[in-house]
């Protein structure tokens, strides 16, 4: 009875699949980080939703990502010969030292802040390639016509996906999300993950022929190298990881650029302001991804006993999930109105990237692909209005935070 009682409470104190919980999450937030700020959830993970307890943990060499065992510890025994888990745990995003070092050492010179400079112009050109398609019409979906485009065109430039191939990726890449959710996965959505992995892998492995016959400037031709090379990259790591980069550097940031336009349209006040002064620009964008992060959550596994996290112990592999949403409003942190969009607030560093080691490898990027995406539009636009922006239509998914669609006009 206790038990049934607790877990009632618990669904509502943390309830992230549930509607009104993806539609505004900010009010559970606040409940946890008040009243409960190391919840244990009904599927026995910690949730650490104050800035002190979810960026201690994410920099903490006592907490790793431990894929395997927590994958098997959730599903069972046999959860290593799902396809899609096993591709996963191969993600540099799932691995822990040394393998991480090595995975992340062999991209991240493709992302550096001088690297990701020298692509302003052609990002500037996608944006107005998106813009110029729709100018005439008066109407347009944010997220489809012009959000989605950049991030996505960007990312096949970086992987060298031929042109001509890019069409099908454009219609079938906002799946997926789901493989992320702290709510484990069901019979049915594991088979689907499966299917949907085993037809990009066949893809994918094309794409690696073609770059072995025919080298370029690209991140693909790069890692097949590696692999070629036998020491540094195993088949199975070169395809996971650039499928893991595949999807990392579009999701998220077309989600950055939806949420930050839906949050300035709903405050007209600080709208107007970066019309007024465009160069606010740099500091909204902060400010974008603190007051509402295209990702929600990310996760650590204690690789050995903390006496004391937050008031909580945390035996040996329990799994910690670090709430860079709640963490991003706490006022310990930002202790003058949390919950209000301001693009000129000071020392914004919001969490949304994480932090130590899996520091996201696209953040800059994803900065600049947002910064000149919303300066430009707002410039080139300056008379466009959501359809709806008290009502927009949310994706189903937790971690990954955006919106389906934003109609607007002008
Ligand atoms: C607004 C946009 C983005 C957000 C909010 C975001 C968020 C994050 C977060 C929170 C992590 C760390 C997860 C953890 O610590 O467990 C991460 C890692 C990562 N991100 Fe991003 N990301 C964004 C854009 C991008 C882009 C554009 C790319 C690539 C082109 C990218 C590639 C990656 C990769 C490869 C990792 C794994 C790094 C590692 O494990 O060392 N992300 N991202």
């Amino acid at each position: 009875m206790n038990e049934h009682v607790q877990t009632a409470k618990t669904e509502l104190l943390f309830n992230p699949l549930a509607p009104e919980f993806i539609r505004d999450p900010y009010p559970s937030y606040e409940r946890l980080r008040t009243t409960d700020p190391m919840h244990i959830t009904p599927f026995g993970a910690f949730v650490a939703s104050r800035h002190a307890e979810a960026s201690l943990v994410l920099r903490d060499k006592r907490f790793g990502k431990d894929f395997v065992d927590r994958t098997v510890r959730r599903y069972g025994p046999q959860a290593m010969d799902e396809p899609i888990f096993r591709h996963m745990s191969h993600w540099m995003l799932q691995q822990d030292p040394p393998d991480h070092t090595r995975l992340r050492g062999l991209v991240v010179k493709a992302f550096t802040a001088r690297r990701v400079e020298d692509m302003r112009p052609r990002i500037q050109h996608i944006v107005d390639q998106s813009l110029d398609r729709v100018a005439d019409r008066g109407h347009m979906d944010l997220i489809e016509d012009f959000a989605f485009r950049l991030p996505v065109t960007i990312i096949c430039d970086m992987l060298g996906i031929p042109e001509e191939h890019r069409e099908t990726f454009f219609q079938n890449s906002r799946e997926g999300g789901r493989l992320l959710d702290p709510v484990p996965l069901s019979r049915a959505e594991i088979d689907q993950a499966n299917a949907g992995n085993a037809m990009a892998q066949m893809y994918f492995q094309q794409l690696f022929e073609l770059r072995r016959r025919s080298p370029g400037d690209d991140l693909t031709t790069k890692l097949v190298q590696a692999e070629e090379d036998g020491s540094k990259l195993s088949n199975e790591e070169l395809t996971a990881n650039i499928m893991l980069l595949f999807g990392a550097g579009h999701e998220t940031t077309v989600n950055l650029i939806g949420n930050g336009l839906l949050a300035l349209h709903r405050n007209p006040d600080q709208l107007a302001l970066l019309k007024a002064n465009p160069a606010l620009i740099t500091n909204a964008i902060e400010e974008f991804l603190r007051y509402d992060s295209s990702v929600q959550l990310t996760g650590r596994v204690a690789l050995e006993d903390i006496d004391d996290l937050g008031g909580k112990k945390i035996p040996k592999g329990e799994p910690v999930l670090c709430l860079l949403g709640s963490a991003n409003r706490d006022p310990a942190v930002y202790p003058d109105r949390p919950d209000r969009l301001d693009i000129t607030r000071p020392n914004v560093r919001p969490l949304s990237f994480g932090g130590g080691i899996h520091f996201c490898l696209g953040a800059q990027l994803a900065r600049i692909e947002a910064e000149i995406a919303i300066e430009t539009l707002l410039r080139r636009l300056p008379d466009l209005r959501l359809d709806d922006g008290q009502n927009p239509e949310w994706r189903p998914t937790f971690v990954l935070r955006g919106l389906k669609r934003l109609p607007a006009s002008w």
